[in-house]
């Protein structure tokens, strides 16, 4: 039986979506097959009536668009960050913490495609920067990229835990990322310190290098550099953890963001729910991403209640993903 969860893309222009035409869609009962309203989670539209009056169709998806490199910077050996020209109302769209897009070289067939958070966004010029790592097939195919790429989006699931970054306002939050995982953190801090918020930030170079201090020092942010995992068990050495408690409790922290690997975000998992007053846990989502659109499986996970999610389309309280995990 399919549960009610909440979608990321519930009331934009993308919704109803294929998962509406198939019975599978994440939060209307009557488009699981179900004779009742069930509707939990408001997002100023009735999903069932935008199809209705769509003639029980999708509305039209998200496609490539062919984007010039107007600059690329190389940070190591393994990455390099590129700004890319898009539609002035893409750059909008995806400037937002937990915005990503879909990459690939023109030469290469759709199912190249590979995620990249969006880093930063210049909404008056259109521009937006990601940092790509070299990783695997898809990521090599990107590699000697320097005048032009397909861009598919936007997408806005790249973090968990979106609705308390959203809604905090005049507290003090704690930002841990590693390596890649900067990308992410740093949209996070900007709608943080925007809303009235204080950010610490600990940095860690991972196998990438860092990239974002200059950005997080123009934010304002209080940066600390500090090893977030360590050791052939990549864990988080005891000397950081006591370090987070000591902001954590000194601080009043109302928020921690984890911006990294899962190994990163079960152990920032594991230590805060061993403390007695629990901050608010968001994290980057770094499953598997191939469709982005809930059709190919490839970000399913299972939570511990034995549900299937899909993540790439499915916003969760972090903890709820880390918790069937962790040893407690
Ligand atoms: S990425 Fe394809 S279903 Fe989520």
């Amino acid at each position: 039986m399919l549960k009610i969860l909440d979608c990321i893309d519930a009331g934009s222009e993308y919704c109803p979506c294929h998962l509406a035409e198939t019975g599978e869609c994440i939060m209307c009962s009557q488009l699981q097959g179900k004779t009742f309203c069930d509707c939990r989670s408001w997002k100023g539209v009735c999903i069932y009536q935008e199809f209705t009056n769509n003639r029980y169709q999708k509305r039209e998806q998200r496609q490539s668009k062919l984007c010039h490199i107007l600059h690329r910077e190389e940070v190591s050996e393994e990455l390099f960050i590129l700004r890319i020209k898009t539609h002035k109302d893409m750059a909008r769209e995806l400037n937002v913490p937990g915005a990503y897009v879909f990459l690939r070289s023109s030469e290469n067939a759709d199912y190249y495609d590979t995620p990249m958070s969006v880093m930063k966004v210049d909404e008056h010029e259109g521009t937006i920067t990601t940092a790509l790592q070299i990783r695997g097939i898809k990521t090599k195919a990107l590699k000697n990229l320097n005048e032009q790429i397909e861009v598919r989006g936007p997408y806005w699931n790249g973090i968990m835990g979106l609705k308390y970054i959203k809604g905090l306002r005049g507290s003090k939050v704690l930002l841990v990322a590693r390596g890649v995982g900067q990308a992410s953190a740093l949209p996070v801090a900007k709608k943080l310190v925007i809303s009235g918020n204080k950010v610490t930030v600990i940095l860690d170079k991972g196998s990438s290098g860092i990239f974002t201090e200059t950005y997080f020092n123009e934010l304002g942010c209080n940066i600390v550099h500090k090893p977030l995992l360590e050791g052939k068990g990549f864990k988080i050495p005891q000397e950081t953890l006591e370090y987070m408690k000591m902001r954590i409790q000194e601080d009043e922290i109302k928020l921690v963001f984890s911006g990294g690997s899962e190994r990163l975000h079960e152990g920032i998992a594991e230590f805060l729910l061993s403390l007695q007053e629990k901050p608010y846990f968001t994290c980057s989502n770094d499953a598997k991403f191939c469709c982005g659109e809930g059709i190919c499986g490839s970000c399913h996970i299972r939570l511990k209640d034995g549900s299937r999610i899909k993540t790439c389309k499915t916003q969760l309280n972090p903890f709820l993903l880390y918790e069937g995990r962790i040893n407690l």
